[in-house]
C-alpha cells in the first residue's frame, strides 16, 4: 500500500510509529521555574552528534492543564536544562507510571516511587536507578509544524554510566537490556548483541 500522511492510512491504527521503530526512550527528568521536578518518557528521541554529544527529542501534543506543551516542554523552555534517563527492562513499570496525564505540580519521581540522584552539571535531578543518565543543556528549540509540536535539541553536558554495567572497558547494554518503543503499545528489549566489521576493516 502506499498513502501520503495528509489524506489518512486506512488502518485500524496509525502505523507511523511501527515504521520507525525500534526507538529509545529518553526518560526525561526536568524543573519548573519554581524548582519542581518532573519525568515523562519521550520516544521520538535519539542521538545526533557525538562531538559534543548532541540528543533531540520531540513533543506532541498539549495536556488539559497546559494546552500548548506538555510540562517537560515548558520546563525546558524556562530553565534550558534537562537529564535524559536510560530506561532498562527492570524500570519499565515505573517509566509508564510516569508517562501518565498528570498535572504540572506533580512530581512522577514520588508517584513512580523513584530514588532521586544529583546531577553535577545541571539542576533537574536524575532517576537513581537508570543505567545511564545524560545531563542536557537546550541548545535550539525548535517549533515543528503542526499542532504542538515541537523538538528540543540539547548539548550533552554530563555522562553517568553504572559501574555495574562497565564491562572489559565497554558500556555492555547486556547488563540492564535497554528498553526501546515499537509501535502501538508494543516493546522490546535489547538481549542480544551481534558486530559487523565496516568494509573497509574486512
Ligand atoms: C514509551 C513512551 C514514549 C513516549 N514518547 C513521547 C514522545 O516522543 N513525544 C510525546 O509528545 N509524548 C510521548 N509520550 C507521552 C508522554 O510521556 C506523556 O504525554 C506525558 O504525560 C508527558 O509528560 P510531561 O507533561 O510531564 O512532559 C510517550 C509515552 C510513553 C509511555
Amino acid at each position: 500500500m502506499f498513502y501520503q500522511p495528509k489524506d489518512g492510512h486506512g488502518l485500524p491504527h496509525n502505523p507511523f510509529k511501527a515504521i520507525v521503530s525500534p526507538r529509545p526512550i529518553a526518560w526525561i527528568s526536568s524543573l519548573d521555574s519554581q524548582g519542581r521536578a518532573n519525568l515523562a518518557p519521550y520516544s521520538f528521541f535519539n542521538a545526533m552528534a557525538d562531538n559534543p554529544p548532541i540528543v533531540v527529542f520531540g513533543s506532541t501534543g498539549g495536556k488539559p492543564d497546559q494546552p500548548q506543551f506538555k510540562d517537560t516542554m515548558s520546563n525546558i523552555r524556562e530553565t534550558g536544562e534537562f537529564v535524559v534517563n536510560i530506561v532498562s527492562y527492570d524500570l519499565k513499570d515505573a517509566m509508564n507510571i510516569t508517562s501518565g496525564n498528570l498535572p504540572a505540580d506533580i512530581d512522577e519521581f514520588e508517584t513512580a516511587g523513584l530514588e532521586k540522584a544529583a546531577s553535577i552539571m545541571v539542576k533537574p535531578p536524575r532517576v537513581a536507578a537508570a543505567p545511564a543518565a545524560l545531563e542536557c543543556k537546550l541548545f535550539k528549540f525548535v517549533d515543528l509544524i503542526g499542532e504542538n509540536s515541537a523538538m528540543v535539541i540539547g548539548e550533552v553536558v554530563g555522562i553517568h554510566l553504572a559501574d555495574s554495567s562497565i564491562v572489559n572497558g565497554l558500556f555492555d547494554v547486556t547488563t540492564y537490556q535497554p528498553l526501546a518503543r515499537l509501535g502501538y503499545m508494543d516493546y522490546t528489549s535489547i538481549g542480544d548483541v551481534f558486530s559487523l566489521k565496516r568494509p573497509e576493516q574486512e
